[in-house]
């Protein structure tokens, strides 16, 4: 079917207390694997493009690609783009066809955020297409990072429940990324969700909330994360990290191995199953 938007996608989500899986398409065979792992499952599916990504693919490669997957397919996709810092960077994927968008002004001071956030959401309703932003710090791992300290590091920057709401209300956003304990690039689940901090803030406002760094969540903290109100669950590492193993597990089994197509058609595969694995986590398997 036609590319969707993800309001109807999260409403849904919310009622029935889900989560829908948002994960990063970096190239033709991960969107391939998620767009074909949903139909498989039946789960509606959110493919998100960063800026990094866009750079890389292409805008209007990234948008062709998506949208002549997701025609063929039965279950409902959307195409988001993913910590857009910058407002004409949503207004281009806006024009591109994209059907969500987020304005990502977390390092701005809170002022310059509502600014911008507020005319990315005044562009973007006027068609009719919703917008993530996002409040507080979620920081990202560097190689040499200890856990233990990313951990405390990430305490200071967490988003106020008053804050947020306040935040919502002053830019009509659509979805709140709230700073809940979560850190980008982990590769082992450490992370630790602050649930009476997300609990507070879904008693304070009523947008569906945003999960960011997801990899970094072990199974049982995502479902608590879930029943406390989380209804999009990000996630980009645990699929780089498991594609690019395999590739590298191909390579080393067969050093003379020159057909791209022999490490990135298995890589495409297990990047399937965690794919899958993901989504019969967030309980959206069966939900299209
Ligand atoms: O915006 C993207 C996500 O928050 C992905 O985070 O790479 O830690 O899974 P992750
Ligand atoms: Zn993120």
């Amino acid at each position: 079917m036609s590319l969707v938007t993800t309001k109807e996608m999260l409403k849904k989500a919310q009622k029935e207390r889900y989560g829908v899986g948002a994960f990063n398409a970096n190239n033709m065979e991960i969107i391939q694997a998620i767009i074909e792992t949903a139909e498989e499952e039946k789960a509606p599916a959110i493919l998100q493009a960063s800026q990094g990504a866009i750079e890389y693919a292409g805008l209007d490669n990234i948008v062709a690609m998506v949208k002549v997957m997701a025609e063929k397919v039965s279950v409902p996709i959307a195409l988001h783009l993913d910590h857009g810092t910058d407002y004409y960077q949503n207004i281009k994927c806006l024009r591109a066809g994209f059907t969500s968008l987020m304005f990502d002004g977390s390092k701005l001071p809170f002022e310059e955020n509502v600014k911008i956030t507020k005319k990315v959401v005044e562009m973007a309703h006027a068609c009719d297409i919703p917008v993530e932003a996002e409040l507080g710090q979620i920081g990202k791992m560097g190689d040499s990072d200890e856990p233990g300290v990313a951990l405390e590091k990430v305490k200071e920057t967490m988003a106020d429940p008053y804050e947020a709401a306040k935040f919502v209300e002053l830019t009509k956003i659509d979805f709140l990324a709230a700073a809940v304990g979560t850190i980008h690039g982990c590769r082992t689940p450490f992370a630790k969700l602050d649930i009476p901090r997300i609990e507070k803030i879904r008693e304070l406002t009523d947008v569906p909330l945003v999960l960011h760094g997801a990899s970094g969540v072990n199974d049982e903290e995502v479902r608590k994360g879930i029943s406390a109100g989380i209804c999009k669950i990000n996630i980009d590492t645990r699929i780089r990290m498991i594609f690019t193993k395999k590739i590298r597990e191909i390579i080393k089994m067969n050093p003379q191995e020159i057909d791209p197509r022999k490490l990135l058609g298995p890589a495409r595969e297990v990047a399937k199953e965690i794919i899958r694995e993901r989504m019969r986590v967030f309980g959206c398997s069966g939900k299209a």
